[in-house]
């Protein structure tokens, strides 16, 4: 039962988030008049011990202890004496807990905003290195049309943007202090609350003390932004997972994130994509886990919430990892430019553009859309591209087509010609690279 009911193996990873709490508390409380200034001496004394035992290594964990709250306050006291004794006036585990999550995921949040920082800088950099490399932009995995390579890099860093903007929102209600709530209904003491907030960096204070020690929902909320995040990954994974494979051969990636096989000598694979990708799937879970745990419970605490802890460490150690693996692997990147160039060429990528030169030329488009149409069947039939048909068949199709139709036909001129804001073009690439490059840098 010990066994089953202990946190202390992994809640310990609260340690410096419960004493620092526990410090703010103490603080509060020597403030009030309801500690004297000799027993916040002696807590402040005792708890820098603990945490240098801690930080050595040398604290010896308690299973019978439960968990790390109980932990750290016996050893206080046996540093101390009665004034670690007296640390717990006026409060409870169980807005002490909620206090901890919330101080510890708030740095870890931090922490991730950072890596996505780290991964975006990346993405720009390769992005402005190939804002006029070619490639096939797919839709259903099909050649569509020609994009840039920098182009299809900056997708990804608008999506770790709102990443960003999802984690730093989730912040703001991460960042509110339970403590004083007590077991469940507030305390007795006169305690006060927004000095303790402002101690510890709080926005603000929880308003209501049976919300303020029951609800998860800004973890529940944080891992939901992380899911997206290693979604986010996880796509990018994947096609790197295909663009390495040698049926497209755009890309290689240097050999620290790949593995050989133990088997077939002539394999690369690659590994880190691969793992993201799967990983994405733990984060996932993570995210159903903490809904279901929270799902049936009545106000207010309830052991239920112990559960909270071992998802939402692992979904920060998966998402930081993750993180600064991309952003390690991102440089590394090699883009094989032949072979995207050839494979843009090769799916009749530009008849978009054959659709649009023709209603410049006034054809509705509807009607260009099947000129067009046609035009690929024969050009399909011959195994040639749109570009290599004969000026006098293309007029047999449509007679409005003029020699200038080549310059639309090739691949570079279908880039440039989307030349907007979010459109593709080489000049565009640049231009956003750029403001990402200043953005970045003034974080
Ligand atoms: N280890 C507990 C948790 O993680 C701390 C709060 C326990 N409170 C209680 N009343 N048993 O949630």
């Amino acid at each position: 039962m010990l066994r089953y009911t202990a946190s202390v193996g992994f809640d310990r990873r609260l340690a410096m988030a419960d004493i620092e709490g526990s410090l703010a508390h103490a603080a509060m409380l020597a403030h009030v008049g309801v500690l004297s200034a000799q027993d916040l001496t002696d807590i402040e004394r005792g708890l820098a011990a603990v945490r240098g035992e801690i930080a050595r290594g040398e604290f010896d964990w308690q299973l019978a202890l439960e968990d790390v709250h109980l932990n750290i306050e016996r050893r206080l006291t046996e540093l101390v004496g009665d004034a670690g004794k007296r640390l717990h006036t006026g409060r409870s585990r169980n807005d002490q807990v909620a206090t901890d999550v919330r101080l510890w995921l708030r740095g870890e949040i931090d922490a991730i905003v950072v890596a996505l920082g780290g991964l975006q800088g990346a993405l720009v950099g390769q992005a402005a290195q190939h804002a006029a490399t070619v490639m096939p932009g797919f839709t259903h995995l099909q050649v569509a049309q020609p994009v840039t390579f920098g182009h299809h890099l900056l997708a990804y860093a608008e999506m770790f943007e709102r990443d960003r903007e999802r984690m730093l929102d989730a912040r703001a209600r991460v960042n509110r202090l339970p403590l004083g709530a007590a077991a469940l209904a507030g305390t007795t003491f006169p305690i006060d609350r927004e000095f303790v907030a402002a101690r510890l960096g709080f926005e603000g204070v929880c308003q209501n003390s049976l919300d303020a020690v029951s609800d998860r929902d800004f973890a529940i909320e944080f891992v939901a932004a992380a899911a997206l995040v290693m979604t986010h990954v996880s796509r990018l994974a994947e096609e790197l997972v295909l663009w390495m494979s040698p049926r497209y051969g755009f890309v290689r990636l240097p050999d620290r994130f790949t593995t050989g096989s133990s088997i077939m000598p002539q394999k690369k694979n690659p590994d880190v994509p691969e793992l993201a990708r799967g990983k994405t799937g733990r984060v996932n879970g993570h995210l159903v886990a903490l809904l279901t745990l929270m799902k049936g419970q009545p106000l207010a605490y309830n052991k239920d919430n112990q559960e909270d802890k071992e998802p939402l460490f692992d979904t920060v150690d998966t998402v930081l990892d993750t993180l600064r693996a991309f952003a390690e692997m991102v440089p590394g990147i090699e883009a094989d430019a032949t072979a995207m160039r050839r494979a843009a060429e090769d799916g009749f990528s530009t008849a978009t553009d054959f659709a649009d030169y023709l209603v410049k030329k006034g054809m509705p488009f509807r009607d260009a859309h099947e000129a067009v149409a046609r035009a690929v069947r024969l050009a399909a039939g011959r195994r040639c591209d749109l570009a290599a048909l004969p000026l006098d068949e293309l007029q047999q199709i449509v007679p409005a087509v003029g020699e200038d139709v080549f310059a639309v036909l090739t691949i570079d001129g279908s880039v440039a010609a989307r030349n907007h804001r979010g459109g593709t073009a080489p000049e565009q690439v640049r231009a956003q690279a750029a403001d990402w490059r200043q953005r970045l840098q003034g974080r």
